[in-house]
């Protein structure tokens, strides 16, 4: 039996897009990160097996752009709808962006930046230095520390809380994802049929979910509609 659809609650289901505005590299896009590195070099365990220097290298560097990174008008304005519905975002970024900007619940399905984790008990985090996670970091039990990121091929992480915000909100707003990486994509077809169901992204790499009405701008160009929500 789904619960009922609760018009207070919004979901934002947010990917690379939204951090483009801030200087950060999408993924899919013709000037792309996957148009340059082999993404299975760095972002795979078999990649991390071969050679953990060039992965942690590949993190470090992203991580020290996303924390140089500032929010955009989009995730301020995510933020500020605070103020009049229970916001939940789900996102696909790793950067702490929206956090940043100052949403309090944001669920990231495919790790963080901020932290790393034991490289053989995936719950055991740790804070990450300065200088990054370098060869020679090891946890409490003697492996090497690794990124805090879902790689392919890996779980995505808090698929089902995710899941059970989407099916129990009014409204549903995807932003600056192409939609092709699953399960993470396959979320929004769980959004309701009566709920308020938005695309707000420039290209799309498979079809637009059932109901959901494409805007096809830019994140900071759709500010207006987030704060009209
Ligand atoms: N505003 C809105 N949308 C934008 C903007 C912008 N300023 N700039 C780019 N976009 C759109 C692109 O058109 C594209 O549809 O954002 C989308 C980015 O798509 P991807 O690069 O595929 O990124 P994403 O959908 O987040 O990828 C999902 O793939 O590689 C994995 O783990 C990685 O989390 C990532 C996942």
């Amino acid at each position: 039996m789904k619960p009922l659809i609760n018009k207070q609650k919004v979901v934002f289901f947010t990917g690379a897009g939204i951090s483009a505005e801030s200087g950060l590299e999408t993924f899919r896009d013709s000037d792309g990160m996957w148009e340059k590195i082999d993404v299975m070099s760095v972002a795979s365990t078999t990649g991390w097996q071969q050679n953990p220097g060039l992965v942690l290298d590949f993190f470090n560097q992203r991580r020290q752009k996303m924390l140089q990174a500032e929010p955009t008008a989009a995730h301020h304005a995510i933020a500020e709808l605070q103020a009049k519905y229970d916001v939940v975002v789900i996102t696909q970024n790793i950067d702490d962006l929206h956090e940043r900007a100052g949403s309090r619940q944001v669920i990231h399905l495919h790790g963080s930046v901020l932290c790393g984790r034991s490289s053989v008990h995936a719950d055991r985090l740790y804070p990450i230095s300065e200088k990054g996670i370098q060869l020679g970091d090891l946890c409490e039990f003697g492996s090497q520390i690794r990124p805090n990121i879902v790689w392919f091929g890996e779980s995505v992480q808090n698929m089902e809380e995710a899941k059970r915000h989407v099916i129990e909100a009014g409204t549903v707003v995807a932003i600056g994802t192409s939609l092709v990486v699953q399960p993470a994509a396959g979320l929004l077809r769980y959004a309701r049929f009566h709920a308020n169901k938005m695309l707000i992204t420039l290209d799309v790499g498979s079809q637009v979910p059932f109901g959901f009405r494409w805007i096809r701008a830019k994140a900071s160009e759709c500010t207006h509609l987030i704060k009209s929500l």
